[in-house]
């Protein structure tokens, strides 16, 4: 792991793909590909301005199998992404009372990452500033107000100082302080949580806004000292931001370096436009089609211009093909890259290499539990051959077998786990054969249980 995060603005290719690697296996070209489409923009970005407008981004079709590492890859660009992104389900549109109203939510979503991505950087910067007034804010709600006469000023200060040592030691985390609190800004998220994109949560915490307006906005409320800090922070952190400046900056960087990610594009094709909902997918097509080719779409930000945001489609295309989408639609995504089936080696390794591999997984649960699981090689090729071989039987549903297999295959350690605390448990090729073999040779059980 490098020591600090580099940029994904800096990064060159090779170092896209490699950090890529650390979650996905295989897919190299598809990596290539979305690795060049990134750094093509920060190329793009440093040319003059006239040469600039002519260069526009390739956006980038991903056909594969289900469950090949397509919706992984955009997952850890995301994560990688200093650039602003979001992952969008074209499906999603094709909701009754969805059509062509709510497809440029996706612009509108980009320019809200992109917002809250400026904001945290330019308060990072100001951090220990933030830092400091929260400490001052949740001192001054942890201490009464003592007279501020001089005999006693010492004396407040002298205590002051000694909360300020506990509260930073945290012994005060649990403790419940009142303060008023903002009940537009701070209720709605706890509610709401994180369904629903965050364009629609705006929309219903202003709706919530208006409800509460007529009995005041702020509330006092009781809270621990752990969650008023939290809510500080962000009261403390809108201090420190200048709004004008971090709403430009964010409309830039989402215009010039925005990625927006359309997964299940396959479900919104089909050709013959007979019945209803095929009219609605086609629908979804030419909703985007502007988007995709340059449009102006408002936000409560500003007006955001789609022309240089980089599109990835993606989809398995299992029976729709890519020649099933509007020829429009077609060639907006000239960039095609195929990702392929999975091996049993390729299953081998993702059991193990990836940062948040499986296996690991496990071994951290179990771990909890005080129970020490290991995995000895040959049983891994084992589950790995097991999960092929299903895949070739039944359906093949790619690397999501190994999670059904894995499941399968350490149901009883997971179910009795707190027995055995303390104890070693090997996963050896022999647990893996009695566990699961009964369950593979029998066809008709495994297309249930695997
Ligand atoms: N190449 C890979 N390397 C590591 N993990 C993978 C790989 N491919 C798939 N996986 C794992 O399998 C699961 C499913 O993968 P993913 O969501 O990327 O499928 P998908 O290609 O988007 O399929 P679908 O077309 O069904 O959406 C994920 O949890 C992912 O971690
Ligand atoms: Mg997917």
């Amino acid at each position: 792991m490098p020591e600090f995060k580099k940029k994904l603005d800096d990064m060159v290719p090779s170092e896209i793909v490699r950090s890529l690697d650390e979650y996905v296996v295989g897919q190299d070209e598809a990596k290539r590909t979305i690795a060049i489409a990134i750094r093509n923009r920060v190329r793009r970005k440093r040319l003059p301005e006239e040469v600039r407008d002519e260069v526009t981004p390739k956006n980038i079709l991903m056909i594969g199998p289900t469950g090949v590492g397509k919706t992984e890859i955009a997952r850890r660009i995301a994560k990688l992404a200093n650039a602003p992104f979001i992952k969008v389900e074209a499906t999603k549109y094709t909701e009754v009372g969805y059509v062509g109203r709510d497809v440029e939510s996706m612009v509108r979503d980009l320019a809200a990452a992109s917002i809250s991505m400026v904001r945290e950087e330019m308060a990072g910067q100001k951090e220990e500033e933030v830092e400091h007034r929260v400490e001052e804010r949740l001192l001054d709600l942890l201490l009464p107000t003592l007279p501020k006469d001089s005999s006693t000023e010492i004396a407040a200060a002298d205590t002051r100082e000694k909360f300020r040592n506990m509260l930073r030691s945290g012994v005060f985390e649990e403790k419940e302080v009142e303060m008023p609190v903002d009940m537009k800004t701070h209720l709605g998220f706890e509610v709401m949580g994180s369904g629903g994109s965050m364009e629609e949560i705006q929309q219903a915490l202003n709706s919530l806004g208006s409800m509460f307006s007529s009995s005041g906005r702020q509330k006092t409320r009781k809270l621990t000292v752990k969650r008023a800090r939290e809510i500080l922070h962000e009261e403390e952190m809108d201090k420190v931001i200048d709004p004008d400046k971090a709403v430009d900056e964010a409309i830039e960087r989402a215009e010039e370096m925005g990625i927006i990610f359309i997964d299940e594009i396959d479900k919104v094709a089909s050709r013959n436009s007979n019945s209803n909902s095929d009219v609605s997918r086609e629908g979804v097509q030419r909703d985007i089609l502007p988007i995709v080719e340059g449009t102006k779409v408002s936000t409560k930000w500003g007006v955001v211009d789609t022309t240089n945001i980089l599109f990835i489609a993606a989809g398995a295309f299992s029976f729709a093909k890519p020649s099933d989408l509007i020829p429009e639609l077609q060639g907006r995504f000239p960039l095609r890259v195929e990702l392929k089936d999975l091996t049993g080696e390729d299953f081998y390794r993702i059991l193990t290499e990836p940062q948040n591999a499986i296996t690991k997984q496990y071994k951290a649960l179990l771990s909890t539990e005080g129970v020490e699981v290991t995995f000895t090689d040959e049983a891994l090729h084992e589950i790995a051959q097991i999960a092929h071989d299903v895949n070739q039987s039944n359906d093949n549903i790619g690397a999501r077998r190994l999670y059904t297999v894995m499941e399968k295959l350490l149901e009883e350690l997971a179910f009795s786990a707190d027995e055995l605390s303390g104890q070693k448990v090997d996963i050896t090729k022999d647990y893996v054969r009695k566990r699961l073999s009964d369950i593979v040779e029998d066809q008709d059980l495994s297309k249930y249980i695997l």
